[in-house]
């Protein structure tokens, strides 16, 4: 008999299949299809702070001009106020209450006072873990990244000193020394992290010259960074290591499940071939289990990390050198 049972920052799941956070997990009929379709555990779409900052003052500049064309709006709505979070606190609570599966709220704030506070609120709906998701691609040249990492660890630590859920980090790959960094983030204490975010990446339609806002949905020789940090952190962090980005095939799961993840979180695959594909990953991950004589993750969790695989270079740049060494190869194989 196949166990696929994996724990996640102390919680107990099914299986090692994470839905990520998506406008999939912000409708209860998608949820409950997810947690049909067997997966381990749900991450609930991002509490965004500077959504809640952007409505506030959408609200403020329709209220300002129904004023002058209305002005018994004053005595209707003296003091209308944009309800901030509440909404989608409510939202959690409900999706706690509703799911069996374990629920796991993510936070991405602007400022840290509100990091802090929304963190407490989002522990009080009785959700089962927190994501702080970290989502914040440079915009500006003045800020430099010594800065930005302190910022972002006095945060993490902070929020971890005010609750006590368990707390991971989903980060994007944009660091000087992303294994640097996720080595101070394994010293807060921090129970998980999660590799890595794919950040938005606009694109230009050539021929009506506009930009495009796609979904921009991933592919697995997408996942290979996710893979390699993997690789390299298992072993070397306490923090459990849940991968993400372009995790769409069974082989994908069992990849990263070798690189030694934890678990995995998968979003592209699900818009892409529909929720009850998340049945299809599970029987196939069975199959290879089974003809692998596994009976269990554990037997095979991390046997590929960079301490225990066979070839230990295969994770550092001596094989990439190895690869320019011998040009023709990569011809044979290039493909556009
Ligand atoms: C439509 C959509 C909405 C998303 N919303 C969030 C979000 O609210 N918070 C978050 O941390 N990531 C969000 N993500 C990113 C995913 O959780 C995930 O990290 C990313 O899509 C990479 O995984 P994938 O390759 O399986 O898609 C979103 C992705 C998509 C496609």
């Amino acid at each position: 008999m196949i166990d696929l049972s994996s724990k996640y920052m102390g919680l107990e799941l099914n299986n090692p299949i994470i839905v990520g956070a998506s406008s999939l997990t912000n409708d209860m009929d998608y949820l409950k299809k997810i947690e049909k379709a067997g997966a381990g555990a749900v991450v609930i779409k991002s509490l965004f702070e500077e959504q809640i900052q952007l409505e506030r003052f959408k609200m403020q500049e329709d209220q300002e001009r129904y004023k002058y064309r209305h002005p018994e709006m004053i005595t209707i709505f003296p003091e209308m106020e944009h309800p901030g979070p509440k909404e989608h606190l409510y939202w959690l609570k409900k999706a706690k209450k509703d799911l069996s599966i374990p629920v796991i709220a993510s936070l991405n704030a602007k400022n840290e006072s509100t990091w802090i506070k929304y963190a407490k609120s989002i522990e009080e709906t009785g959700v089962d873990a927190i994501e702080l998701n970290f989502y914040a691609s440079p915009k500006d040249f003045a800020s430099n990244s010594k800065d930005i990492e302190q910022e972002q660890i006095n945060i993490i630590q902070k929020i971890q000193n005010e609750i006590s859920i368990p707390v991971s980090v989903k980060l994007s790959y944009f660091y000087s020394n992303i294994l640097n960094f996720l080595s101070r983030v394994d010293k807060t204490g921090v129970a998980g992290v999660v590799i890595f975010n794919r950040l938005f990446q606009p694109d230009i339609d050539i021929d009506k010259e506009e930009n495009i806002f796609s979904l921009n949905l991933s592919r697995s020789i997408d996942n290979r960074l996710a893979l390699r940090y993997t690789g390299l952190l298992s072993e070397n962090i306490s923090a459990d290591i849940c991968s993400t980005t372009g995790i769409i095939k069974s082989s994908d799961v069992i990849k990263m499940l070798l690189a030694g993840a934890s678990n995995v979180q998968i979003v592209s695959a699900l818009y892409r071939y529909g929720i009850d594909y998340i049945k299809k990953l599970l029987e196939k991950m069975e199959k290879w289990m089974e003809e692998k004589g596994y009976n269990s993750l554990s037997d095979f969790r991390g046997k590929m990390d960079k301490k225990h695989s066979k070839d230990p270079w295969a994770y550092t740049r001596a094989q990439y050198v190895k690869i320019l060494m011998n040009p023709e190869k990569l011809l044979e194989k290039s493909e556009i």
